[in-house]
């Protein structure tokens, strides 16, 4: 959360950052800004509340001028979104400006300090604080400005990810991170900086990732330096990035949503590429064979994750359990970090991220670390902080996901899931040889089975119109697709902002069944499965008390059908991997809902697609 981006070259500083603050307003869209600093010398912010097209036309006019530049996208943390708290900030005497993405939980002691040593403030953030104590600093110690910043962090408790400028040094950029994402692209003659790759991938493919508590100097003139915060040099380490600039664009799609969801049956493709030998038909996640021991001795797999992350992982834990017979346990990461959690050294802890800088699921990594299991990432952006915190790990290669809503993310984390758990199985022999066949046809016909049910997207837009103004939802599912319900109604939350409730269905008649009046939809997953006649008979029970029943069925099913108000059919391929099928239309539902009652579906408000603090 919190977009950041800076330029420092030869190039006009405002077209590159506002273009890098489009590209990272899924981090947060409550206000933006930027500071750039002009040929004459002088330091300029723009900022105001609202989106990146808000500041925009706002500033557009001022043709601000500048070849280096810091600017931000605001998630708000501290103080509402407003002018005055948009970033970036000033120091007292506007000689600094700062961007930041975090929280500093000292905020109040810092600041109290600095109102005694004569300092006032313009705004609510814990941000200003910084600026003002690096200028404090700075001033006290007539120090340079990587000195002041270097003092100024160790000054500072809690979670960051900061640019800084200064009036009077035109060449400079100074940015530091701890437990918030930063990558500073290379260039010829000139450094970008961001949050992730994304404002970055259309300037160079040479990246560094900073480290926690590192600092980097990013001067155009010089070599780009990197430094602990005790002032130690650290080696500088130029990754290629792996990604391309279509990959960030709509691609003719009203929405990044309804392009990702559409995107499924390729990302399937990728998810799986080089990892099921067609001819073998043997299956390989090369992160657990190289740590074979560790899941064949598990004595138990926790999984850590947040929010859509968390709903996939439900699956996993119960795939785990079916076909590697390991006790599994699924964790909300930001609970597990602060419940003293039991840790054993044989426990396999996997965190399961898109975004790979959850701040609860990164913590929850370092704790499970700290009490030495081993821990394994199920990670989509490649380089983020999760994947390189742990032991080892397995990409799900669904390419970048925009909309803030996840879809693609979560199918491409249940296929990585199913091959690890097949992975495992096969070293302990846990499972039959025929179920496991079963299930990597299963893997092999998703493509298929996707572009199949996406056939249905203009069935699905129908029905979401007859729906679009119920004002609540319950969705039911059971085994596997327990977890899918709670997806479906998470969907409809996010981007709808209807009231939604995913429930087990037999868990139904213990609270949720006294909700059920002919105003009440109800979407029930009823595909075949081992609970499927019990599904049926919670489904009569919605009917008996006038419920309206939407159920998402296999194409040859009758009974349902029958009793139904309306119907969703889906093609049916082995049962654990039903929640990836049928989370499809649940996403499709969501998403034309959302449109027809004209909500912003990409960037829903208050939501933010990274959570990158607590
Ligand atoms: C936010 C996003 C969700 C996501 C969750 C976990 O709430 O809006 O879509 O599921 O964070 O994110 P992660 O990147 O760790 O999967």
């Amino acid at each position: 959360m919190c977009g950041i981006v800076g330029y420092v070259g030869n190039r006009d500083a405002y077209p590159v950052l506002v273009k890098g603050l489009y590209r990272l307003e899924y981090r947060g869209y409550d206000s933006a800004g930027l500071a750039l600093i002009d040929p004459s010398g002088n330091l300029n912010v723009y900022k105001c509340k609202g989106k990146v097209a808000d500041l925009e036309k706002y500033v557009a006019p001022m043709d601000p001028q500048g070849q280096i530049g810091i600017a931000h996208t605001r998630w708000a943390t501290h103080g509402v979104p407003n002018d005055a708290n948009a970033h970036p900030h000033f120091s007292q005497s506007h000689d600094i400006a700062l961007v930041h993405n975090g929280i500093i939980e000292n905020y109040h002691v810092l600041k109290a300090a600095l109102i005694e040593n004569g300092y006032s403030f313009r705004s609510d953030t814990d941000t200003e604080v910084l600026a003002n104590l690096i200028e404090y600093v700075r001033r006290t110690n007539d120090c340079s400005l990587l000195e002041a910043v270097q003092s100024a962090l160790k000054q500072v408790i809690g979670a960051y990810a900061i640019a800084v400028v200064e009036k009077g040094n035109p060449d400079e950029i100074i940015a530091a991170r701890k437990s918030s994402p930063m990558v500073i692209g290379v260039g010829e003659g000139e450094f970008f900086l961001a949050s992730d790759a994304t404002p970055i991938v259309e300037y160079t493919d040479r990246v560094v990732y900073l480290n926690d508590g590192e600092i980097a100097v990013i001067n155009r003139n010089k070599e780009l330096k990197v430094f602990t915060f005790d002032n130690q040099e650290s080696r500088v380490d130029i990754k290629r990035l792996q990604m391309s600039i279509s990959q960030l664009e709509k691609g003719g799609y009203s929405h990044f949503m309804l392009k990702e969801i559409h995107q499924q049956p390729e990302t399937i493709v990728d998810c799986i590429r080089g990892r099921i030998n067609s001819e073998s038909g043997l299956v390989t996640l090369s992160g657990v064979i190289a740590n074979r021991e560790k899941f064949v001795n598990a004595r138990r797999i926790i999984f850590v994750a947040c929010g859509t992350s968390w709903h996939a992982s439900l699956i996993g834990e119960h795939l785990i359990e079916d076909i590697c017979r390991i006790p599994a346990e699924v964790e909300y990461a930001s609970e597990f970090r602060y419940r003293n959690p039991v840790i054993h050294p044989d426990d396999v802890v996997i965190a399961v991220s898109q975004s790979g800088e959850t701040a609860d699921t990164l913590a929850a990594v370092e704790l499970a670390r700290s009490h030495g299991a081993f821990v394994f990432g199920i990670c989509n952006v490649i380089g983020s902080s999760i994947a390189r915190a742990t032991d080892s790990g397995a990409y799900i290669h669904v390419g970048p996901e925009i909309g803030v809503a996840s879809t693609k993310a979560f199918t491409g984390q249940v296929t990585v899931m199913a091959m690890l758990a097949l992975t495992v199985a096969r070293e302990r022999e846990s499972v039959d040889p025929a179920v496991y066949t079963e299930i990597v046809n299963g893997l092999l016909e998703l493509p298929s089975a996707l572009n199949e049910v996406l056939k249905i997207d203009g069935q699905i837009k129908d029905l979401a119109k007859i729906f679009t103004y119920a004002r609540n939802f319950i969705y039911l599912g059971r085994g596997y697709n327990y977890p899918t319900a709670l997806e479906g109604a998470l969907k409809l939350k996010e981007i709808s902002y209807i009231h939604a409730e995913g429930y087990p269905a037999a868990e139904m008649k213990h609270g949720p069944i006294a909700l059920i009046d002919n105003e009440m939809p109800t979407i029930v997953v009823a595909v075949p499965d081992k609970t499927y006649e019990k599904t049926v008979s919670n489904i009569q029970e919605i009917k008996a008390r006038g419920g309206k029943i939407i159920a998402v069925i296999a194409r040859d099913d009758t009974t349902v059908r029958r009793m139904a108000d309306y119907c969703i059919e889906v093609p049916v391929v082995t049962e654990c991997l039903m929640p990836i099928v049928v989370s499809i239309p649940l996403q499709l539902l969501a998403y034309y809902i959302a449109v027809y009652k004209g909500r912003d579906v990409d960037q829903p408000r208050n939501l933010a697609k990274s959570v990158t603090v607590e």
